[in-house]
């Protein structure tokens, strides 16, 4: 493996051997901190991050490495005109590996084709996240103790969040999946993550727009936020953003080991009411983010 653009690219033999990889960096840290020392990541983010990008900085620097980059757009020369394939060409040989966010789809693919270092899509547009869902199969793993069997309920904006395309993806090659696919009609999971994963794995999916009537089946429910970002006008962003908020009563409906994840950032989809409860594991999978790019990291440079 070279680089990672999407998720469906590592074999479930991978991921188990990147999720043992980070168990083992939270396990025993020291014998990772000088693994990539001399070694130096470039985060070009062309897009808002707070985790992704200070995770993989954070990863990069507790593997003895060194970090540089961008955290937006306009403090780079892209906004002179300079094209994505020139900057990676030229920031190739300024670091050993590149992790990219950019607001369209396709854009860290093209970086591959340009680049002499390992390419990572930290994010492209509406697409894919692999990385986030790197971090959500260690945190289910962790939360679970296992990847088959579980009933997952996909909350949210179904449509535009990249999260879920990759997680959905991801979880249809593990054995006896159940998907719950919760989101109003507008913002339904796009067909060709159901026609590329879902279907051909014959998982078994169902689609609703009522919360409430599904929470007490489900092993995790994956809440998204409603994203702003995609949507072609105001309106109807206000008029859906807040189709779905998690609160302490709706939890009450919930299995009493349910686990609530988020990609994050939340605006207003889970109650903070929800943030002492033992089952939300947020800022767990937010931490676990930060491990798993460890793990990868080392990976994609071949280091032992
Ligand atoms: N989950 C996630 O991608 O968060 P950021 O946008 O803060 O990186």
């Amino acid at each position: 493996m070279k680089h990672l653009i999407d998720i469906m690219e590592l074999s479930v033999e991978e991921i188990q051997e990147l999720i043992a990889l980070a168990e083992d960096i939270m396990n025993f840290p020291e014998k990772y901190r000088e693994k990539c020392k001399y070694k130096k990541l470039a985060t070009l983010f062309f897009e808002p991050s707070t985790r992704t990008r200070l995770s993989f900085e954070a990863a990069m620097m507790e593997l003895g490495g060194n970090v540089l980059g961008f955290s937006d757009a306009n403090s780079s020369s892209s906004s002179k005109g300079e094209s994505v394939a020139d900057t990676v060409a030229v920031v190739g040989s300024y670091a050993d590996i590149i992790a990219m966010r950019h607001p369209k789809e396709g854009a860290p693919t093209v970086a591959t084709m340009h680049s002499d270092v390992p390419i990572i899509n930290a994010g492209d547009g509406g697409h894919n996240h692999p990385t986030q869902t790197l971090t959500d199969l260690l945190t289910i793993s962790l939360e679970k103790g296992k990847l088959n069997g579980l009933k997952i309920g996909l909350c949210g904006d179904l449509k535009f969040g990249r999260t879920v395309h990759s997680l959905a993806a991801a979880m249809s090659r593990y054995e006896g999946t159940e998907l719950v696919l919760i989101s109003p009609d507008e913002l339904k999971l796009p067909s060709y993550v159901k026609n590329s994963y879902i279907k051909p794995n014959n998982i078994k999916y169902t689609q609703t727009t009522n919360l409430d009537e599904v929470m007490g089946e489900l092993d995790v429910l994956y809440m998204t936020r409603v994203q702003r970002e995609r949507f072609f006008n105001e309106e109807d962003y206000l008029r859906l953003k807040d189709s779905y908020i998690l609160t302490a009563e709706k939890m009450r409906n919930a299995k009493a080991d349910m686990t609530v994840m988020h990609p994050l950032p939340r605006v207003n989809e889970i109650s903070t009411e929800i943030d002492k409860d033992k089952r939300a594991a947020y800022f767990r999978q937010a931490r676990n983010g930060k491990y798993i790019r460890m793990a990868l990291i080392l990976k994609l440079l071949g280091v032992e």
